[in-house]
């Protein structure tokens, strides 16, 4: 089987690939990725004998076409991903959110060739801290910020492309994922890298906004399943039961690198800041049989922290330039 991966050389795809590797010898990958600030090469550097890695943009129609012409699968991780990012400068965020997800919905549609979409929870918007229920595949979508309004129209085209054009899609919408080879500017690779380097980790607001944690891993064994099993046009939302609230988080970074739990800085809130996701993931359990293997995040948390600290030359050329950036916004407030 032929696969075009696009953002394969990003966190999640990149993970992606190289799992695909080791589990499915028989697949042929190729990634498409525009090699933004958010891609790694060193990431996919060791298997780049195994893959074919063509650097271009989703967006490009011509491009997109001879690739998808020549795959028997598109899985579609590419895209601006963080939510700071786009409140600065949502342009990005629309050309290949929406473009390039366009684009590759016509070349699918042209070769009729099968779509995974890789989406998010945050098209659902967010829940109150108090509140017992948890987005299913049947919550509205309400979107906050330019990062997942351009999702939830990303998710949109494909529902439409499937109904008008008979696009063999799926589409997955997972929570907050964390592991290795994840950007420096995302919440807990941030905090490892301010404690491996001697600044102190950073919360936004109150600390008391909650994430649903789901290791990479599991989220890529989750998208495997929907394409193996999972049936046209359908949607399934991928988490692992791993809601925890930022304080929680860094304190648990903090003590687990042997540092004071309190050994913190709050700082100004991010504008539009969502309270609370969380996914009930029932029908991808009962339909699909697939269970996460991380089901205890400090071991999965812990195991991260070791993979940041194992490997410096990855994540430090990035870490000033990082920490630059967000101080030209950020006061500490406490
Ligand atoms: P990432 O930012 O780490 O990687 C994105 C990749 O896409 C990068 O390699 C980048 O170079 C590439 N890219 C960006 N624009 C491109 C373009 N125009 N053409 C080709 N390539 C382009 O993102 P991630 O965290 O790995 O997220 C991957 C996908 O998973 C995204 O669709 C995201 O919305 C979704 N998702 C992420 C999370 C999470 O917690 N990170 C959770 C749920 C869903
Ligand atoms: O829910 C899935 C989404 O999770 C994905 O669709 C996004 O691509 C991914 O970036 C992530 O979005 P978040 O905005 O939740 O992730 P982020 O890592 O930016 O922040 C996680 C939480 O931590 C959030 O409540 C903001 C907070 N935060 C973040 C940073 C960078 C801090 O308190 N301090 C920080 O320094």
């Amino acid at each position: 089987m032929r696969v075009l991966v696009t953002g394969g050389a990003g966190f999640i795809g990149a993970n992606f690939v190289l799992r695909t590797l080791v589990q499915r010898p028989d697949v042929e990958i190729t990634v498409l990725d525009k090699l933004t600030y958010a891609a790694n090469p060193a990431t996919l550097a060791p298997v780049a004998d195994r893959i074919d890695l063509v650097k271009g943009d989703i967006a490009d129609a011509d491009l997109v076409d001879s690739l998808v012409g020549a795959t028997d699968l598109v899985v579609h991780f590419a895209a601006e991903s963080h939510n700071d990012n786009s409140l600065a400068d949502p342009s990005a965020f629309v050309h290949t959110n929406l473009v390039g997800t366009y684009s590759l919905l016509e070349a699918v549609r042209r070769h009729d060739v099968r779509y995974h979409h890789i989406s998010t929870d945050e098209v659902y918007g967010d829940l109150d801290l108090d509140e017992p229920s948890r987005f299913t595949e049947d919550t509205a979508y309400n979107p906050s910020s330019p990062y997942s309004s351009t999702k939830a129209g990303s998710d949109l085209l494909v529902r439409a492309w499937v109904r008008s054009f008979g696009v063999r899609a799926t589409i997955s919408n997972c929570s907050n994922n964390y592991g290795p080879y994840q950007h420096i500017e995302k919440f807990i690779p941030r905090q490892i890298t301010n404690v491996l380097a001697g600044l102190r980790p950073k919360l936004y607001g109150d600390g008391r906004n909650v994430r649903d944690w789901i290791h990479v891993d599991d989220h890529n064994d989750a998208v495997w399943t929907i394409i193996d099993t999972g049936q046209i046009g359908e949607t399934y939302l991928i988490g692992a039961d791993g809601e925890v609230d930022n304080r929680t988080v860094v304190e648990t970074i903090l003590e687990l690198l042997g540092q004071p739990r309190d050994a913190f800085d709050f700082v100004t809130d991010r504008p539009g800041h969502d309270r609370r996701y969380a996914i009930d993931s029932t029908r991808l359990r009962t339909e699909l049989g697939w269970r996460p293997n991380y089901v205890d995040f400090r071991s999965g948390l812990a195991a991260t922290i070791d993979w940041y600290r194992d490997h410096p030359d990855w994540w430090q050329p990035a870490k000033q330039g990082v920490e630059q950036t967000y101080a030209a916004t950020e006061k500490v407030i406490g």
